[in-house]
This record gives structure tokens, sequence and C-alpha cells, in this order.
């Protein structure tokens, strides 16, 4: 399985996000089975978006709380997506991690929501969180390690240009999985373009996608190209 996932973040508005799914609409999307196409918009523009999804994508949140209930102001709980529950929900991401201080013990917990919901994460990680977080998860359950994905992204690549070099990623997660295992699947995400997203295809099994994944030709593009890689 190969999965492609779009990170809005907060960047687009409804208009933008309605001209994203007019062009998104138009265009004749043909790929496999085993690639999964994967937008995680605002939260606002969420349930607009899953009632109206672009064609052949899979709804994804850009966080959860670990907390329950209906008392918790600004929070994303269970209760309210209880009936528009999304594909994958993002949890650690960078930002968060920076801006919000969350960490993996936070994230493992945020997980066990989604588990319970059965939805899976998509963890983001770089080189100082990557270990830990695996052997949270094992600690808790070993069985999820089966039921996540993992996106690895060095903060110095997101948003800068500075995409990390495919023989780096290959080593970096070589080496993660001589020792993990391979049963789980890794993303790349850091400054993917559609220039880059093919040198990727050998070492991961998808990309996590920001700034680039905002226009409709764009994403188009890094997933045709990213695909079209992995088949030759
Ligand atoms: P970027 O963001 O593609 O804009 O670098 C990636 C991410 O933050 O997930």
């Amino acid at each position: 399985m190969r999965f492609i996932v779009a990170n809005w973040k907060s960047g687009m508005n409804a208009t933008q996000i309605v001209a994203f799914q007019d062009q998104w609409n138009q265009k004749s999307l043909t790929w496999d089975e085993d690639v999964r196409v994967v937008i995680a918009p605002p939260d606002p523009h969420y349930v607009a978006f899953y009632n109206d999804a672009c064609a052949g994508v899979y709804p994804c949140l850009q966080h959860i709380s670990a907390l329950t209930g209906a008392a918790h102001t600004g929070s994303i709980t269970p209760e309210t997506i209880s009936d528009c529950l999304p594909s994958y929900t993002i949890l650690g991401h960078s930002e968060r991690r920076r801006e919000y201080g969350e960490d993996n013990r936070q994230v493992l917990a945020q997980a066990q929501i989604l588990w319970q919901l059965q939805i899976e994460p998509i963890i983001c990680v770089d080189a100082d969180t990557f270990a830990d977080m695996f052997a949270q998860i094992e600690a808790f359950d070993p069985h999820l390690q089966h039921q996540c994905l993992f996106a690895y992204e060095p903060a110095g690549a997101i948003g800068t240009g500075h995409n990390l070099d495919p023989q780096e990623l290959d080593h970096i997660i070589g080496d993660f999985r001589r020792h993990h295992g391979d049963f789980f699947p890794v993303l790349y995400g850091g400054s993917v373009t559609p220039d880059n997203a093919a040198s990727y295809a050998p070492y991961c099994d998808g990309l996590l996608v920001g700034g680039a994944s905002r226009q409709a030709d764009s994403f188009y593009q890094i997933i045709h190209n990213f695909i079209a890689s992995d088949q030759t």
C-alpha cells in the first residue's frame, strides 16, 4: 500500500477549498487500489470536506484530543466526530510538538482514542522521537504497531525548501527497519514538490505533503510522479 497525504495545516479557507475541489474533480483520477490519497483540511472545514469530499480521497483530521466528553472547549473528541469519522488522523506533527508542547506520551494517549474508533493514526516523528515513539507503542500493546503509519519528517525540512536527501532517508528508514521490522508503513514529509516526489518512491511507503498539496495541480502531479516512479 502507498499513501500520499496532504496536510493543509491552517492554510486553506473555505473559498480555496471549494476551488481545489472543483479543479480536483475535473481531473481523470486513476490509480491502483493500493494507492491511498488522503487529505487533512483545517478543522473548521473538515465536515464540509467530509460531506463533499474530493473524488477518491480519504478524509483525515490534523489532530485529535486525548480527552473524551462534551466539555472541552476548542477540542476535537470522539463525540465531535462520531458521525463523520475520518479514515486517518495526523498526530504529533512537529508544529504541534513545538507550538503546543505535545510529546510522545500525549501522542500515545491520542492514538489510543483513535484505535478505539478504528482510525489509523499517521504519527509524525523525527530522528529524536522515532525510536521512543515506537517503543512506547510496543510497551502499550505491540499489536497496535500494526495499526499505525509513521511519517518521518526532519524539522529542518518542513516548509523550508530543504528536502531530505533521498539516500539519507533510505539510510534512516533502512536502519530503523533492520532493528524493528518492516511491517509498518513509513512516509516521508518535508518540502516535497512535484520535482522531488519521485526520488523518494524507492525508499518509503508514501509522502506527507504540506505547502505543495494546497494546489490541485501540484498535489496531483506529486501523486502521479511518486506512483509512476514506483512502478518503473
Ligand atoms: P511541507 O510540510 O511539505 O510544507 O514542508 C510538510 C509537513 O509539515 O507535513
